[in-house]
């Protein structure tokens, strides 16, 4: 498997998989074009065709081509390198291949049967029900395609038959993807859809792995559910399902948001209102994989919900996972009808408005409480406080907590104070004190690593500079995987070209090497001296940082009268300082 892996990467033109997604340029060794992962207008993107990599220099997304098509497209790493291995002509082998098989097998089936359903609504007779349905809902045919709907017939063996007595699949195989039941006695099975409208589940490729199927009022009996699902399987998990997400998909990546709503013809009206970026999660919490996948693609996550849900579980859950993940959720507020799909269907301009007047969720939240209980009584202050603060304690972003505590104790009629005395009783206080510490050191840290960096680059292009520069880092230590990089190269840069360098660093380097590589655009390869420079600028700050670091020990040495402590300290500071100098004098 690994080495297929490495196989497909190198049988792929990054550029060319990339160039579909974005106008490349070539510039210098580099290919550079504006960042599908953020907005921006002048570009910071960079591909580079020998080392196989992407780095955006604007929003930090980078890696290798398999990442970014699983990040550009919503899907999986299987998927993604399942695409890749068709295109480079590379037959997947698997160590399971029998899992394989059958799993390719289950996906042909489900094929089958949403293609049967779909003819079915829009050829054959006994559709003309669903079609009569889907009519008075405004369900046109373009979004029948688009949706790939269908229809079931109000049989129990329809189904059964067109696949295993016309097509010659397997009983087994029907039940292991939940298209048909058991039946009591144990002797076949029979079509667990019956005289529904079938929404197929799609996934983030667009194969059908389950299907969802509503009852047709015409045809509806007594007791039987509204809505029902395929059961899970080893193709569909509902946990990890979005309905609509692959008709979304583009337009989520591109606004950079998505738009939750519950059913699936919320989604469809939603779709059909021109809010193309929408997606249901059908009548069920968000999990923290939904999150997972949206997070990809989007920034920011609008939920619907109606007004008295504030403060609801849900929401809760929602908030907390989307911060963990730094999304934004914003609230859509149900006005005007009973769901979207009702109110995007009287007037599709009265939902795109509600989208674009959705409010922050703390916002939301706020005015829930506020609504709910008095403040001008104290027993309706404890209230609001009780259902807002715990909201306010998961934002992870101390600035926006705090303007939100701000806007909350304003409110109120507080001190902010009060209200983020709170807030902060509500989170775990002392994670809060070491993060400001590690802050500190960043800044210090952030510099020796864009200088570090820079050698990395100037390295890999100009191995003459190696053995320059070699004798120069004796004895000193670089800190980070990028010290390990600048050993690694100093110890092993011969004259290989670069995409032969790129195999032999260590596994673990890779990221930072291409990064840094990416980093250095200029068109001409850097001169000796410009290598020389760059390795001067980080020895001198390691100095700096070195030194700061004898200078407090020894003050405490001062402070604790270790005479002996502190003269050796200054023996190593004059060292440092003489080293100094010799740099400054190579400055010039
Ligand atoms: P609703 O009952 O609100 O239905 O359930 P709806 O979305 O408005 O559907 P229409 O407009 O009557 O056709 C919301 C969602 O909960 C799930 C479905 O995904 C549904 O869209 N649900 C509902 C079920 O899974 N099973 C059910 O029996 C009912
Ligand atoms: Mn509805």
């Amino acid at each position: 498997m690994e080495d297929q892996v490495e196989e497909i990467k190198r049988k792929t033109d990054i550029v060319a998989v990339v160039g579909a997604y974005v106008a490349l340029k070539k510039i210098g060794r580099h290919h550079k074009g504006l960042c599908p992962f953020h907005s921006e207008k002048t570009p910071s993107f960079m591909v580079n065709e020998e080392m196989g990599l992407y780095k955006c220099f604007g929003c930090g997304a980078g890696g290798d081509v398999i990442k970014f098509l699983m990040e550009v497209e919503g899907i999986e790493f299987r998927e993604a390198l399942e695409r890749l291995a068709e295109k480079a002509g590379v037959k997947l082998v698997s160590r399971r291949r029998d899992d394989d098989d059958e799993r390719s097998k289950m996906l042909e089936v489900m094929e089958l049967a949403a293609r049967y359903y779909h003819w079915l609504l829009t050829e054959g007779n006994a559709g003309a029900v669903a079609r009569e349905y889907l009519k008075g809902r405004n369900i046109n045919d373009k979004l029948i395609e688009t949706f790939n709907l269908g229809f079931s017939m109000p049989s129990w063996d329809s189904l059964v038959n067109y696949l295993i007595k016309k097509k010659g699949y397997k009983e087994d195989l029907l039940e292991k993807v939940g298209l048909v039941s058991r039946k009591q006695n144990g002797t076949g099975v029979y079509d667990k859809f019956r005289g529904r409208l079938m929404f197929p589940l799609q996934d983030a490729g667009g194969k059908v792995v389950g299907f969802t199927g509503r009852v047709l009022p015409a045809l509806a009996k007594e007791d039987e559910p509204k809505y029902m699902n395929s059961p899970e399987t080893a193709l569909y998990h509902k946990s990890r399902m979005l309905y609509g997400f692959f008709q979304a998909k583009k337009a989520i990546r591109e606004k950079k948001r998505v738009i939750l709503v519950e059913g699936q013809m919320d989604c469809i009206s939603s779709y059909a209102a021109g809010i193309t970026e929408t997606v249901a999660v059908g009548g069920t919490a968000l999990t923290e994989d939904q999150i997972e996948i949206l997070a990809r693609l989007a920034d920011k996550i609008y939920l619907s919900m109606d007004a008295d849900e504030a403060g609801s579980a849900a929401i809760k859950r929602s908030v907390e996972l989307a911060e963990k993940r730094g999304l934004s959720i914003k609230v859509v507020q149900i006005v005007g009808g009973k769901d979207p799909d009702e109110i995007a269907r009287k007037s599709p301009e009265k939902w795109r408005e509600l989208v674009e007047n959705s409010v922050d969720v703390y916002e939301f939240v706020m005015n829930g409480a506020f609504k709910k209980y008095d403040v001008n009584k104290m027993d309706g202050v404890k209230k609001i406080t009780e259902e807002v603060v715990p909201f306010l304690a998961k934002i992870e972003n101390g600035i926006v907590r705090e303007v939100w505590a701000k806007r909350l104790a304003e409110k109120i009629g507080v001190a902010t104070k009060g209200v983020m005395g709170e807030v902060e009783k509500k989170m775990a206080g002392k994670q809060e004190a070491s993060k400001v510490e590690v802050k500190e050191n960043e800044a210090a840290d952030n510099k020796q690593v864009k200088l570090s960096r820079r050698l990395i680059g100037q390295l890999i292009l100009r191995q003459e500079a190696v053995e320059a520069v070699a004798p120069w880092f004796v004895g000193v230590k670089v800190s980070g995987a990028e010290g390990k990089l600048i050993s690694w190269l100093l110890e092993n840069r011969e004259n290989m070209p670069v995409e032969d360098l790129v195999k032999e660093i260590p596994e673990e380097l890779r990221e930072v090497a291409g990064e840094s590589y990416m980093a250095e655009d200029s068109e001409e390869t850097p001169g000796q001296k410009e290598v020389e420079e760059a390795a001067v600028q980080l020895l001198r700050e390691i100095i700096r940082d070195r030194k700061k670091v004898l200078m407090e020990e020894m003050n405490k040495a001062r402070q604790g009268k270790n005479e002996e402590k502190e003269d050796e300290i200054f023996a190593q500071l004059n060292e440092l300082n003489k080293k100094e100098s010799k740099i400054i004098a190579f400055l010039g």
